[in-house]
């Protein structure tokens, strides 16, 4: 998803996202960034019940592959800070750093709540099964 509508010209760009925009159809309620990682770092290994997230690498490039339990599994390289990629609810999701010091920055739908993770490959299964029913 492109992030911008933004401004870009000979001194640089900036890249917006409003909230409840076409670009983020959620209100912004946290922000946070990750950095500092080593090249090949791996990351995430969960899934939310209800949060939903932009995903911006700001600097550098990342591999984020998006799993929705029902076979449908999809890798996207994140290596241009214009862009945004929409993680909904119940999509699990390794996050992989292709560069050293890449990083991350995440516009999140909710204030930070453990209990809306799913940490475990076969829980997050069990919860898309009920889900379905
Ligand atoms: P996590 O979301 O698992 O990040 P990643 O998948 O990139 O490793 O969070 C890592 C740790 O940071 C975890 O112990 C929870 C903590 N944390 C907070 O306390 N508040 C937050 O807003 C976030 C995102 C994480």
């Amino acid at each position: 998803m492109q992030c911008c509508p933004g401004r870009s010209d000979s001194d640089g760009a900036i890249c917006v996202a409003e909230g409840m925009s076409s670009v983020l159809p959620f209100e912004i309620k946290r922000v946070y960034y990750s950095y500092g990682v080593k090249e090949g770092i791996l990351r995430g290994f969960h899934a939310h019940k209800k949060l939903q997230q932009l995903l911006i690498c700001v600097y550098g490039s990342i591999e984020v592959t998006l799993d929705d339990g029902r076979g449908m599994i999809e890798s996207i390289i994140l290596d241009n800070p214009a862009n945004g990629l929409y993680v909904g609810p119940s999509t699990w999701r390794t996050i992989k750093w292709l560069k050293g010091n890449s990083v991350l920055l995440v516009l999140a739908s909710e204030h930070y709540d453990e209990s809306d993770y799913i940490r475990d490959y076969n829980n997050f299964l069990a919860w898309r099964i009920k889900q379905e029913g």
